[in-house]
């Protein structure tokens, strides 16, 4: 897809705290007006027909400018803020353009994202849409897939090889290094640690991802996976389901020491998932 076709659209998930509903609503309603009155774009605070909590934040940017003026806005802030104390936000699409660095890294999380979120942009681009706009949109996302450089996936498996040497692998000495990329560019490493127990062991995988999450990243791309094995070491169930319920359809790079051993997608690793769509 050109850039110039590309929607400038950003999407929040918003769970209001019970009993702030009324608060929330004012403050939606503020936030619609200052959009509007600022012509950054429009707010549109969609409700979730099934979970009376959960709001939908889309906001239809007039222009990437627009957006950046608008993320810088002090009255917006203080808004914004308000709405953090009352309730939690997930950032679910970021539809405009960047001026730095982490732009492409962006655009590879939006195209890659794309399986994930669909449920989410077809139920919020459905509203009012013909079955024929409806299969086009569909068609369009379908395309629009691109790869990552080559140099870029040479360090995020080497951040996962430095990474496996921190794991404590006591009990199996099997160690394993995981790699995570953020939408923004960031990599946040993880590694195996074992203990007494041994079923309390956390995986690789969900240490970089529970580590990313921690620190505010809620958007990802790819996941590095490392372990000295001469056959790929792909991960395992319990981290395929938290690396989809958190990071969708990532890019899986499997390798050892020396060389790649193989890249799959995480739809391909999980077919028919459980995740919060079916709650
Ligand atoms: N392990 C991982 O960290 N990631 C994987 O993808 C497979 C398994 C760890 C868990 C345990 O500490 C050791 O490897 C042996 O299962």
């Amino acid at each position: 897809m050109a850039s110039s076709e590309k929607r400038r659209l950003s999407v929040s998930l918003v769970d209001v705290r019970s009993g702030h509903e009324e608060e929330f609503a004012r403050l939606a309603t503020a936030l619609e007006g200052l959009l509007a009155a600022k012509r950054y774009g429009r707010l549109e605070m969609i409700a979730d027909e099934s979970r009376p909590l959960r709001f939908y934040a889309v906001r239809h940017w007039i222009d990437a400018a627009a957006a950046e003026r608008c993320h810088a806005d002090p009255e917006v802030h203080a808004l914004t803020s308000k709405v953090y104390e009352i309730g939690s936000i997930t950032h679910v699409v970021n539809g405009v353009r960047r001026s730095d660095a982490a732009q492409a890294a962006i655009e590879d999380s939006q195209t890659r994202k794309g399986d994930r979120r669909i449920w989410l942009e077809r139920r919020l681009a459905d509203l009012g849409r013909t079955e024929g706009d409806r299969r086009r949109g569909l068609d369009r996302r379908a395309g629009s897939r691109r790869r990552h450089d080559q140099g870029a996936s040479v360090n995020l498996v080497n951040a996962a090889r430095r990474a496996r040497e921190n794991a404590n692998a006591a009990f199996s000495h099997f160690k394993v290094g995981a790699a995570l990329e953020s939408s923004d560019g960031t990599v946040i490493t993880g590694c195996n640690i074992e203990n007494a127990t041994y079923g309390l062991t956390i995986c690789a995988e969900r240490v970089a991802m529970f580590k990313a999450l921690s620190e505010g990243h809620r958007v990802f791309t790819r996941i590095a996976i490392v372990a000295d094995t001469e056959a790929p070491t792909p991960p395992c169930g319990a981290c395929r389901q938290i690396l989809w319920e958190f990071g969708g359809d990532l890019e899986i790079l499997l390798a050892n020491l020396t060389e790649d051993t193989g890249t799959h997608q995480l739809k391909d690793l999980l077919p028919l998932p459980f995740d919060a769509r079916l709650l």
